[in-house]
Formats: structure tokens, sequence, C-alpha cells
């Protein structure tokens, strides 16, 4: 596995691989690896002749009282998990290197329709941070596939919708999530619980599920639902950010109508913020 900081050297293997005919997938990520990107990896693995893996803590995407100085980094252990796996390149990138004008550029992306509300609601400017950094990491990297974590629904939709209308030649792969055998959805963010909120946590997937199988029986009561949803989660001890019934699609709150939706949860557990979604068909 080489692994690369610098733009030009990034580049220069690139452009020798394209030369060489060889298709490029992209996994991009901020570190402290954890079985869900390694599934992101494996899958990539299958989509084309290398892998480029990125690891970037990127500043433009946390908000200002977010856990940025604090969020978890371990490059040693992350690039061995990724040796192990045969990732060709493991880029890691300064946040100089990145943004050499400073985080005020003149420039961004913004997917402002689908970032509106969840998790864009609750965290000002995360999307524009997101889709900002991700069209920078393509221009480097240019993939034939970049793959994300169905656990980050919607981030995956900006992403979805950003390559659409700017025309990105990247085909997007979501990724199921990876779960604990308890239920709850890998993440770095679990590092900060101790075993006993671990065990908490679970009731967020578990309500989900319980709210899935209510859809698929045909119960469209969306508000009671949801009422009784959020009530679960805080009886156990979470504090509800968002709790929402959606279309699959387009992330708008589901109707009678829709056939495919997503259940999309965000709590606080202690200082932790999780989030976690269900698809259903329904
Ligand atoms: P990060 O949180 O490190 O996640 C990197 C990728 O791993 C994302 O696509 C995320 O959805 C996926 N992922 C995380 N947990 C997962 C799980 N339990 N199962 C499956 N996939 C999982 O998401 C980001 O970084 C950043 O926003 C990034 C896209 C890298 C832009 O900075």
């Amino acid at each position: 596995m080489q692994s690369i900081s610098e733009i030009k050297s990034l580049r220069s293997q690139i452009k020798a691989w394209r030369q060489q005919g060889l298709s490029i997938a992209f996994v991009p990520t901020m570190g402290n690896l954890h079985q869900g990107h390694f599934s992101l990896v494996e899958k990539a693995k299958t989509l084309a002749d290398k892998v480029v893996v990125s690891i970037f803590v990127n500043p433009m995407q946390f908000g200002k009282n977010e856990d940025l100085d604090k969020y978890p980094r371990t490059l040693t252990e992350d690039k061995q998990g990724l040796a192990e796996l045969n990732t060709d390149i493991v880029f890691t990138p300064s946040v100089e290197t990145i943004y050499p004008n400073g985080l005020d550029a003149q420039t961004y992306v913004d997917v402002p329709e689908v970032s509106q509300g969840y998790c864009g609601a609750s965290r000002p400017g995360h999307f524009v941070g997101v889709a900002t950094v991700v069209t920078k990491l393509f221009n480097l990297v240019q993939p034939d596939f970049a793959c994300f974590g169905e656990k980050d629904f919607q981030q995956l939709a900006v992403i979805r919708t950003m390559v659409k209308d700017l025309s990105i030649p990247i085909e997007i792969i979501g990724v199921p999530t990876q779960r604990e055998v308890n239920g709850l959805a890998m993440s770095s963010r679990n590092g900060y619980l101790s075993a006993e909120q671990k065990d908490t946590a679970k009731v967020l997937y578990a309500t989900l599920k319980n709210t899935a199988e209510a859809l698929k029986t045909g119960d469209r009561r969306f508000a009671v639902l949801t009422e009784q949803a959020e009530a679960a989660i805080t009886a156990a001890g979470l504090k509800v950010d968002y709790f929402a019934i959606a279309e699959r699609d387009t992330l708008k709150p589901a109707s009678a109508t829709d056939s495919d939706f997503v259940i999309l949860v965000a709590a606080m557990l202690g200082s932790v913020r999780l989030i976690d979604n269900i698809q259903v068909s329904a």
C-alpha cells in the first residue's frame, strides 16, 4: 500500500494507472476506521482494479461547537487495517493541502434542498462542508466509482444529487450499514460511549425496526408512529434530535401514497450525537 499525502504524488500515480487502462474506486473517510469503513473498502475492491481511501478530518464540515478537536485520530491502526485489505493508496492530506487558502474559500458546493432538515437543520453548514470536500477529493482522485455508507443516509442523498446536478462522471455506490451485535450502527463516535451507554443506544435501531414493521403492515399514521418512537427513545434516556418518516429518494416527509420510505433518527446520548436509519418498501 502506498501512503501519499501530497497532491502531486497522488496525481502522478493516478495518471500512471490511467495510462495502463486501470479503473479506480474511491472511499473517502475521516479515519478512526471500523468495520463500517472496511465494508466500503471491500465493496470498492469488487468494483475496480485499484482502490484509493482518503483519511481527512474535514474542518469545514464541523460546526463551531462540535467535536473537531477531539475527533478520534488513529492513523497507525487505520493504515494497518487498510494494508490488510490490500488497499492500493491511502491518501492522507494535511488541512493546508486541501485548503491552501484557509477555510474562507471563494467557492463552495451547496445542495440546498436535500441538505435541508434532519442533520442539515441541526448542523448548519455541515453538508456544504461535506459536498465541498467530496468535490475536491473527487477532482484529486478522479475515480470511476465512489463508495458511501447508507448509515449517513442524508449525506449519500446529497452526494448523489450533487453528482447528478454537476455531471460528475463518477458512479456513486451506497453500502449497507454495518452494526454491532446489539444492532447499534457502527460509528467512530461510538468510541465516546461506555459499555452501558452502548447497551442503552441499541434502542435506536430497535425503534427503527418497530416503526418499519408498522409501515410494512400498512400503518400510515406517520404522526402517531413518530410520537410513539420518540417516546420509546426518550424513555431509554436519550434526547431525540429528530425522528422522521420520509420518502426514500427525495427525503421529503412521507405521504400515504409513497411506497419507498426511509426512517431517520438522530439522538443525543449524553454529549454524543448518534444517527441511524432504516429503509422500508411497503
Ligand atoms: P466518516 O464518518 O469517516 O465515514 C466515511 C464513510 O463510511 C461514509 O460514507 C459513511 O457513511 C461510512 N460509514 C460510517 N459508518 C458506517 C457503518 N456503520 N456502515 C457502513 N458505512 C459506514 O462520512 C464521512 O466520514 C465524511 O462526511 C466524508 C464523506 C469522508 C467527507 O468528509
